[in-house]
């Protein structure tokens, strides 16, 4: 594999990593014990020791099956502090393979449920990110919050609604002091501008489960979403007319043919509004989805280790690279849950050029799609193109 150094050396933009994926059960014991969190250890001896749950993460048979462990889990994160060093040890293995840019999904739903605010967990995830940027190179990152599957559409509704306060109303006007957005200025310190409050989200996504729950049922919600820029593109352009303009410019991405029909894809494209799929490997099975993402360029966010691990795919050549790449569709490749799935981003870039023994000019491909496909602002882009 004489690509190697030259993989290891790519500059990175990473765009699909729950941040709550990268818990590892090192830092789930740790947390555990600091924030008296009990593990459900009677019901389940897997949670007995960090090599027990290494060895079940090592046997899951599902997404349904990974997403159990992932939501106990995520169970210990509490405090601001939590997600800021949860962010961080990502940011930094992120660093060491060369990301340059990173996305990161987080879910909301949960947290909320548990009686941790959203201030907490942006303010926790933004100081992350604000380090990453000054200690690790210059490397920029986003967040994106994802609705949840698994729970009743409704939820995901509310969910919607206290993210729109934060940001924009009806009519020109920009909201101004509704809870949301002073618990999100609190948790700011002060030190953000009012736009930039504005630019804490640069998009929305939604994950969890997939079988039987066809994008169609949230397609009210991410309307509603849509409508009201929850979240904002970033530009750094932050006057009032540039906001202005970018109203109802909500960034939609979407799980979609991980474990469901490439139909989901459809979906998700006609009635979310998607402008990426995740996953989507599906697509690889109806040639008119295929026809369409490379006439539209959809990017794919691929994730190749996760879907050996949770058996959307056989092996990682089964995972469909070169059609792909045949077929002009473009895709990043990334990690998913890092700490659940065996490797980062690294492993997973290692994994395939491993199992389809690519060109240097299939990575330069890969490469520079994966940043034409990232939500940073154009000048962004320039600088890793
Ligand atoms: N949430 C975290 N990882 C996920 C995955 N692979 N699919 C759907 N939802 C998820
Ligand atoms: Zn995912």
């Amino acid at each position: 594999h004489t690509l190697q150094p030259l993989i290891a050396a790519l500059p990175k933009c990473e765009h699909h990593m729950h941040v709550e994926g990268s818990l590892s059960p090192e830092l789930l014991f740790e947390l555990a014990e600091r924030n008296g969190v009990t593990l459900p250890v009677a019901e389940d001896a897997s949670f007995a020791s960090v090599e027990a749950l290494y060895a079940r993460y090592s046997r899951f048979t599902s997404l349904d099956d990974f997403l159990h462990y992932y939501y106990i889990g995520m169970s210990v994160l509490q405090t601001a502090a939590d997600f800021e060093a949860l962010a961080m040890a990502y940011f930094e293995k992120a660093h060491a393979a060369n990301v340059r840019h990173a996305e990161i999904f987080f879910d909301p739903q949960v947290h909320l449920a548990r009686g941790v605010s959203l201030a907490d967990v942006v303010r926790g995830l933004r100081a992350a990110s604000r380090r990453a940027t000054a200690e690790l190179g210059g490397m920029t990152s986003l967040l994106i919050p994802c609705l949840l599957r698994h729970l009743p559409v409704d939820d995901s509704g509310k969910l919607v609604a206290q993210l729109r306060e934060g940001y924009w109303a009806d009519g020109d006007e920009v909201v101004q002091e509704e809870t949301v957005v002073q618990a999100l200025e609190e948790a700011f310190d002060g030190q953000e501008d009012e736009n930039s409050l504005r630019g804490a989200l640069a998009g929305l996504g939604l994950c969890s489960s997939e079988r039987d729950l066809p994008p169609t049922l949230w397609r009210d919600v991410f309307r509603e979403a849509r409508r009201h820029s929850v979240a904002s593109a970033p530009s750094a352009d932050s006057s009032k007319a540039s906001l202005k303009a970018r109203r109802g410019a909500t960034r939609i991405t979407a799980h979609a043919g991980e474990e469901g029909p490439a139909d989901y894809i459809t979906l998700a494209l006609d009635d979310l509004g998607a402008q990426r799929i995740d996953h989507g490997i599906a697509a690889a099975t109806d040639p008119a989805v295929m026809a369409r993402l490379a006439k539209e360029q959809i990017m794919l966010t691929l994730c190749p280790l996760s879907n050996v691990c949770l058996r959307a795919a056989k092996s990682i050549a089964d995972v469909p690279i070169r059609t792909f790449l045949d077929a002009g569709v473009p895709f990043s490749i990334n990690s998913d849950d890092p700490a659940y799935f065996g490797g980062y981003i690294q492993e997973n870039y290692n994994a395939v050029q491993e199992a389809h023994n690519l060109s240097a000019d299939d990575w330069a491909t890969i490469v520079r799609n994966a940043v034409r496909g990232s939500w940073c602002d154009d000048a962004r882009k320039q600088v890793m193109l």
